[in-house]
């Protein structure tokens, strides 16, 4: 199996989002898979500029010269996508839907009635394409999972549109204490279950829910509370004042 780990973090290596796709990755290969990383911020992809010259005049291939025709030939053959990138305005960041933009490239301009969909509208994909399932690995800052239903609802029905086995997702609520360092003692028990999610999702082909749920949990005793406590001391030190009254 050939896994590509799409990191849309503007952090890049120094992300949340790579404390937790290393584990995952680990135990992907660990499992057998073949992993392949790729960094949007090293990539900085640029925007899709509409002007379909991947569709009639260079078929497949992008016009912008920024390195993101290379990128995709060296992903060639992946099976899974893991879309791994932060959660931002409840959405994912611009580096990520700059990417997912730009893969227009894979599909061809004709418009097919899809079968498995009521027959609505859709684009082919090119034949070369070789992924079947998509996946999603997200921190967030706040403390609860549920700042994260749009985009995961957006996620799950992207994959239904485009034909593609949903294999779950890895939701990371107070993402930030990933990165903290008084927490690292305290996170060995979750890198660890990270590193069994990986192999679960190659050796059963998906996430099981209560893997999902699971990898949720609050790595904080207090919850919500505790951990706003904890942030606003933390950015109290940064400002060099309290929060004022109202
Ligand atoms: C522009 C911006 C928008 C954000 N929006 C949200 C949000 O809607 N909800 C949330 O919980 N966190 C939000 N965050 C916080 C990030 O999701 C959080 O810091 C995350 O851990 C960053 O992960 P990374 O280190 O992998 O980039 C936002 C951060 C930025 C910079």
């Amino acid at each position: 199996m050939k896994i590509l780990i799409v990191n849309g973090s503007p952090r890049g290596k120094n992300s949340c989002t790579m404390r937790m796709v290393a584990p995952l990755s680990e135990g992907m290969e660990e499992a057998g898979a073949q992993v392949k990383l790729l960094y949007l911020a090293e990539l900085n992809p640029g925007h899709c500029r509409g002007c379909f010259s991947c569709w009639f005049k260079t078929p497949g291939k992008c016009v912008i010269e920024d390195g993101y025709n290379e990128a995709m030939s060296s992903c060639e053959g992946a099976e899974l996508v893991v879309f791994a990138a932060p959660l931002y305005h409840f959405h994912m960041p611009g580096l990520m839907k700059n990417f997912l933009d730009r893969t227009i490239t894979a599909s061809e301009p004709w418009i097919i009635p899809d079968d498995k969909r009521d027959g609505i509208s859709t684009h082919p994909v090119a034949r070369r394409n070789t992924i079947n399932s998509i996946m999603l690995v997200s921190p967030c800052g706040f403390p609860e999972v549920k700042h994260f239903k749009p985009y995961s609802d957006w996620f799950k029905a992207y994959a239904k549109i485009a034909g593609l086995k949903w294999t779950g997702e890895i939701l990371r609520p107070m993402g930030e204490l990933l990165r903290s360092e008084e927490m690292q003692p305290h996170l060995s028990g979750y890198f660890a279950d990270l590193r069994d999610a990986g192999m679960e999702v190659v050796r059963e082909g998906a996430l099981r829910h209560e893997t999902e749920i699971k990898l949720q949990r609050d790595l904080l005793k207090g919850g919500s509370e505790e951990f706003r406590a904890l942030a606003n001391n933390r950015f109290a030190k940064l400002l060099g004042h309290k929060q004022p009254e109202k």
